[in-house]
């Protein structure tokens, strides 16, 4: 579904690559955390997937689809229809109220007016929005505004989910209500997730695990490896060594 080759990109001024030649391959329907300290080059590595940003090399490509050599036009649209991003800061346009801001990309792709109000109602029913369609991002706690950011992030029915720290922000229930929901999303839907976390046991909702470390990938562990929750508690505490 996913599949990235010798993918690398330094920022201007950087001292080296925050991405430097990685390679994944994720397969459909896949619920994958990465994980790894801070300016590791997790997100760098997202946004790159997501085609919201520019390697300097390598390959990507995301459901047959190839992201390197399009315009930017023509990715903005791939990336609309197939991906769906989830942030840590939520990012929901603060002028819109819930039910514009999951229309958001439905109108930017100019789907029917009839399709659009059918699609938000149902997301805002799946979602537990309801009662809440009018209110302004400002006027929701940060569970809610989650939530209709993972609303916005399925509206178009991607097949992926790109999460950058999805829980970031959020206490320890909250945090379970999102994963909650993107595992439902994985299980009953076959939707391929890549998820960056600092949490373990956010991680060990995934079912496979890369560790991060200076742009490069260390260990990827699949979580039926018995020795998973091992393997990261080791990982963390090299680490802090
Ligand atoms: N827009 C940017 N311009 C220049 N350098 C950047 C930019 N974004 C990130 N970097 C640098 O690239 C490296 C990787 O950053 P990145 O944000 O990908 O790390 P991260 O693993 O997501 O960290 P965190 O866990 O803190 O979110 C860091 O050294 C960072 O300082
Ligand atoms: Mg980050």
């Amino acid at each position: 579904m996913i599949t990235v080759e010798g993918l690398s990109k330094r920022y201007p001024l950087g001292e080296r690559p925050a991405v430097d030649k990685v390679d994944i391959h994720v397969r459909q329907g896949e619920f994958v955390a990465v994980m790894g300290p801070s300016g590791s080059g997790k997100s760098t590595l997202l946004n790159l997937i997501g085609g919201l940003d520019v390697p300097d090399h390598g390959k990507i490509s995301v459901d047959g689809l190839s992201l390197h050599n399009l315009s930017e036009k023509r990715r903005t649209l791939i990336r609309r229809r197939k991906i769906g991003y989830i942030f840590q800061n939520y990012q929901l346009l603060s002028e819109l109220n819930v039910k514009e801001n999951i229309a958001f990309p439905m109108a930017m792709d100019r789907c029917p007016r009839e399709e659009i109000q059918m699609r938000v109602q149902q997301l805002i029913h799946a979602l537990d929005l309801k009662g809440k369609e009018n209110s302004f991002p400002a006027e929701l706690s940060g569970g809610q505004q989650q939530r209709v950011a993972i609303a916005r992030a399925l509206a178009m029915q991607p097949r992926v989910i790109l999460a950058d720290e999805p829980t970031g922000n959020l206490d320890r229930r909250r945090s379970y209500e999102v994963l909650e929901i993107l595992s439902r999303l994985h299980r009953e839907e076959r939707l391929t997730i890549i998820m960056v976390t600092h949490d373990l046991s956010v991680a060990g909702c995934a079912e496979r695990v890369l560790l991060f470390k200076d742009g490069r990938i260390e260990s990827d562990i699949r979580q039926t490896e018995v020795n998973l929750q091992r393997a990261l508690e080791d990982f963390l505490a090299e680490l802090q060594a």
